[in-house]
């Protein structure tokens, strides 16, 4: 299931237009974490859609669109003020008429579905929240559904129950899911969301994930606010600061995530192995539970996620709570699971991400762990250098971005030559490997290519017999301690006929021995070797994001992906 939105009206009355709009709007906020079914069901008595116990069920395949199309031709016919209303939409594509919306059914009498009352009646001590009496409740899953009704919000934890009726609502908490809550009540604060809506609007974008894509010198603003002292030079991450003692004391450092998230941490390694003289090993999470690697009570283990619910993340997270390790959160979105069940946490500010293909979330879990290595470095003076000149840079930061998202333009004329293409291999080494790995991921879930990040270190031990004067090649060149050898594996592709597309800084002069070979440049403002992949991986986003949509892809709905990947 990959969103919910419900509406609920009390003491005002709302026309059944106005009630089908609102959930339909709803799930078309929700639509980014999965589309391929959607469905609403409203306490109407239409004949004309399903109608299972006086509650009426329209359902489509596919977009939420469809959806909309169906429910206003069927123009339910919902009574004036009616006190439930449900919109429900899953990723279940197999067989949307069965798949949803799902109803509550009282599991030890029929399929009859459970009404507010008689839940009440079988548990006893609710505990009531002041909401004021609100004339309207709405509910979801994700908070981006509901910002443009309310900010107050109150944000529900696994197991808990919620029963609204008469204008209050109140809270239960199950021990574990499907046991009696008669003994659990629990409060839970209401809390003003920072989250605008023009935040999960397109605005003057043609798809979110350009929007995002161009947010981004923003977005690191944002990461950094309150947390970077320029003037005084120092890294405070609040969510760390009572267990930093803990953590520069621990035996390793683990780093758990998926996809874009697990390549954050494969950026940022390096450096935070530089800062802290730890060891320093990153997993992706299913294989890190498929060993059940062993955990030690002074491990501290890091769990980044930009959705904070991802399932296989979620799962290593408990395995790892439970051997006893500390537990550290870097999460993009407030209230996640991610973000409640770990020992502490930072959370990278970036704002709402709704492409499915994560961008601005990328480059601001490198700032946040990058700012983590700072802060573990601050009392030595050894380090004090290489600290102060990172600083600068972060400051700069910014304006190198911007500087990056000019590029835009000549990228979109450059991609046509692989509009028949059917692979691409990205080669970089050191600080530039991560970004291999994260522009061949956009190229594969954007363009549907095969795509392939490659270790430059790696090429003679195999990939080099990919390549001939038909392999695109993309290869990222730092300006940092790697560029003599990346310089050789860029001459080895040459040799062998490729022709590839060298993304490097600005001060680079790069020639290749076949001095008659003309090579595609796109050159990118330097900065310093820990940060270039925040730079760098602008180009391979835009690359993949122009690419798919010549190809004419739905880049914020790419085929058979969806943003939270809540199973295993
Ligand atoms: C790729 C992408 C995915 C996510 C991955 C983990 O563009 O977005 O690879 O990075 O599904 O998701 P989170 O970060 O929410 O745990």
């Amino acid at each position: 299931m990959c969103g919910i939105f419900a509406y609920l009206n009390h003491n005002v009355e709302r026309d059944r237009k106005f009630i089908v709009d609102t959930l339909i709007k709803g799930l078309k906020r929700l639509e980014y974490r999965g589309y391929d079914s959607a469905g609403i069901a409203i306490d109407g008595d239409d004949k004309q859609a399903e109608d299972v116990n006086n509650i009426t069920i329209i359902r489509s395949r596919g977009k939420v669109q469809t959806l909309e199309d169906k429910a206003h031709q069927a123009m339910v016919a919902t009574r004036l003020g009616s006190p439930l209303l449900v919109g429900i939409r899953t990723d279940d594509a197999a067989d949307a008429p069965d798949a949803i919306p799902i109803l509550l059914s009282d599991p030890k009498k029929s399929k009859e579905p459970v009404t507010s009352d008689r839940f009440m009646r079988r548990t006893k001590s609710w505990e009531h929240l002041d909401t004021h009496e609100p004339v309207e409740y709405f509910l979801a899953s994700d908070a981006s559904a509901v910002v443009e009704h309310t900010r107050r919000v109150i944000f529900l934890e696994d197991n808990d129950v919620v029963n609204i009726s008469g204008g209050h609502l109140s809270l239960h908490h199950l021990k574990t899911a499907g046991t009696n809550p008669s003994n659990m009540a629990r409060s839970r604060n209401v809390q003003t969301l920072d989250m605008k809506i023009q935040q999960i609007m397109k605005g003057a974008f043609s798809h979110f994930m350009q929007k995002e894509i161009f947010e981004q010198p923003e977005s690191v603003v944002n990461t950094m606010r309150g947390r970077v002292r320029f003037e005084d030079k120092m890294v405070k991450l609040g969510g760390l600061v009572d267990h930093i003692g803990d953590i520069k004391r621990c035996r390793r450092l683990l780093f758990v995530a998926c996809g874009t998230s697990y390549n954050s941490a494969i950026a940022t390694r390096q450096f935070i192995e530089e800062m802290t003289e730890l060891p320093v090993i990153v997993d992706i999470a299913s294989d890190f539970l498929d060993r059940r690697c062993p955990i030690f009570r002074d491990d501290v283990c890091f769990f980044i996620s930009q959705s904070g619910e991802t399932a296989d993340t979620l799962k290593a997270l408990r395995y790892c709570k439970s051997k006893g390790a500390l537990t550290v959160g870097i999460t993009n979105t407030v209230g996640s699971s991610i973000s409640r069940e770990t020992s502490c946490g930072v959370h990278i500010n970036a704002g709402p991400e709704i492409g499915v293909a994560s961008t601005k979330a990328y480059t601001s879990q490198i700032l946040t762990l990058l700012m983590f290595g700072l802060m573990m470095a601050e009392d030595s003076k050894q380090k004090e250098s290489r600290r102060l000149a990172v600083l600068k840079d972060l400051s700069r930061l910014p304006e190198l971005i911007q500087k990056t998202l000019d590029l835009s333009e000549s990228i979109k004329e450059m991609v046509q030559k692989y509009m028949t293409s059917k692979n691409m291999l990205l080669l970089g080494r050191g600080y530039a490997f991560a970004n291999c790995l994260e522009g061949a991921l956009k190229i594969k879930e954007l363009t549907y290519m095969h795509a392939e990040g490659i270790l430059a270190g790696e090429l003679k031990h195999g990939p080099l017999a990919l390549i001939d004067n038909t392999m695109p090649v993309v290869m990222v060149i730092n300006d940092d301690d790697s560029v003599t050898k990346s310089h050789n594996a860029l001459e080895q592709v040459v040799a062998r006929g490729g022709l590839p597309l060298v993304i490097c800084p600005d001060t680079l002069d790069i020639k290749v021995q076949k001095g008659t070979v003309k090579l595609d440049f796109l050159h990118i403002p330097k900065t310093v070797d820990c940060l270039q992949s925040v730079i760098s991986v602008i180009p391979l986003q835009l690359l993949a994001y122009h690419l798919a949509t010549l190809k004419g892809h739905d880049v914020d709905c790419p085929r058979n992906l969806a943003k939270s990947v809540t199973v295993e």
